[in-house]
């Protein structure tokens, strides 16, 4: 398992070949000299059966849904059936162009208007944009909207934006990139937004309140509806976080709930892959009111002042997500919800057995919050040396250290797809790790053992990704 991977160019051969072209049918030409290279790029040269062998050894270090356990919380992380692959992959999808015209490819745009409808009826929204590559970027597309909303009406005065204390990180990004000022919303002890501190902030320069219900601790907002007439009553919208929809699908509606605008990750809700930063999907749907500020296909002769993405966002993932909802119907659907809260419920008891001591020690949503603080305290093992220590158990570890405001927390989302076995195996795994470090608390710090890459330094990692070849430093 540790011995190192080459990466492709340092197992390259000068002149090895793995590509067959075919015979060239048509009148050769060469290219006006401004337009050549003036050297050759430089790419990996090896022969096909070297390729597959990288690219296997590599997935065989990759813990994915296929491998086992991944109970990542707020990334839904569940099963993603392989009918997706097998309908994104049809010729009439992956043989279009964007630029064609409507009439040749009635069959995507039909498709996309399917998804748009099927999105509008789970959500309560009025439309739907499909371009937005990703939650994130569903954010800001959302914020650009609100912003474009509130611009049209003079109300130039709304430059701040409501964001509670346990909301994702991308929130106040997204809101900043977008040119607003955050104003941070307390929790209560009980998890949820303290309505008594979320009224001392309303004014007429609030543009909006981004909130994901159930919140990042798994609890559903009981006050929203309340929440929604403070708000709007103030002259502001509410911005809905999709990250969540898995728990409540075909249960309740953002736009039952009072939300103007929403993002959904079809990379989560909708089951399909993750990838390793994309492609994903994040399409942004939005009240009545707000469709004139919606994005338009720009590129594809519809005029429109904002476009995010090009063409219509990425397209492949949209197939495999309505190909999800028309499987599954809308009863099935409700059981992915209704599924995905029982199981959340059934491994936070097995857990709260096993010794763990839940933030919130209530009934859950989707997922649940573990703290383990007083592990921290008393013998040192903290939340990172408990997750690391599931990678040798061939579990992925939980989402850590968030939602910041619990200390030392460890957040699990089993999701619906997971069996109980696979839940009672992980409880016992948990179980074992907790007995494990009473015995050697310093042993705990130095897993996972059996991992190739054990403690990155996760900082560096991410401010200073190397994301390209670099020849000099081979
Ligand atoms: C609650 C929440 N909001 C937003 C996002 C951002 O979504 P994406 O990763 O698709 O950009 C995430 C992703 O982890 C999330 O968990």
């Amino acid at each position: 398992m540790s011995e190192q991977v080459l990466l492709s160019f340092e197992k390259s051969v000068r002149g090895r070949r793995s590509e067959v072209l075919p015979v060239l049918d048509v009148p050769a030409i060469t290219l006006p000299k401004e337009l050549q290279r003036e050297t050759a790029p430089m790419l990996p040269e090896l022969c096909e059966v070297d390729v597959s062998r990288h690219y296997a050894q590599l997935a065989n270090r990759t813990h994915g849904v296929n491998n086992g356990f991944y109970p990542l919380g707020s990334c839904t992380m569940k099963y993603n059936p392989a009918l997706h692959e097998i309908a994104a992959g049809l010729e009439g999808f992956t043989n279009v162009h964007p630029l064609a015209p409507k009439g040749d490819v009635q069959g995507c745009y039909d498709l996309m208007d399917e998804l748009q409808t099927a999105l509008c009826e789970i959500t309560g929204m009025d439309a739907f944009t499909l371009q937005p590559a990703a939650g994130a970027h569903g954010e800001f597309t959302g914020m650009l909207c609100i912003k474009a909303y509130h611009e049209s009406r003079g109300d130039t005065k709304r430059t701040k934006i409501l964001v509670p204390d346990s909301a994702h990180g991308t929130n106040p990004a997204s809101a900043v990139m977008a040119g607003y000022e955050i104003i941070n919303v307390s929790s209560r002890e009980d998890g949820c937004v303290d309505i008594e501190h979320l009224k001392t902030l309303l004014s007429d320069e609030i543009a909006g309140i981004m909130l994901t219900n159930p919140n990042t601790l798994g609890l559903f907002e009981k006050d929203i509806l309340l929440i929604s007439e403070l708000i709007h009553g103030a002259g502001g919208l509410l911005y809905y976080d999709g990250a969540n929809l898995n728990a409540i699908l075909g249960v309740a509606r953002p736009g039952d709930m009072g939300f103007d605008v929403t993002h959904l990750n079809l990379h989560k809700t909708f089951a399909t892959p993750h990838g390793g930063g994309g492609p994903g999907s994040g399409p942004v749907g939005v009240k009545s009111a707000l469709i004139p500020f919606l994005p338009k296909v720009a590129s594809c002769g519809e005029a429109g002042k904002l476009q995010v993405k090009g063409f219509h966002g990425n397209f492949s993932v949209l197939v495999k997500a309505l190909c999800y909802i028309k499987t599954l119907g809308s009863d099935d659907l409700r059981g992915v919800g209704e599924h995905a809260v029982l199981n959340a419920n059934y491994l936070l008891h097995q857990m709260k057995a096993q010794g763990f001591t839940p933030a919130k020690d209530t009934i859950c949503m989707h997922e649940f919050v573990l703290t383990l603080e007083e592990l921290k305290e008393r013998i040192g093992v903290s939340a990172l040396d408990v997750a690391k220590s599931l990678i040798d158990h061939g579990i992925h570890p939980p989402t850590m250290y968030f939602p910041m405001i619990v200390h030392e927390a460890l957040m699990f989302e089993p999701t619906e797809t997971e069996s109980m076995e696979t839940l009672d195996q992980a409880a016992l795994v948990m179980g074992e790790i907790l007995r494990e470090a009473q015995n050697d608390p310093e042993a705990m710090h130095h897993t996972p053992h059996n991992a190739v890459i054990g403690r990155p330094d996760e900082v560096k990692a991410a401010r200073n990704p190397i994301l390209r070849y670099q020849p000099e430093r081979a």
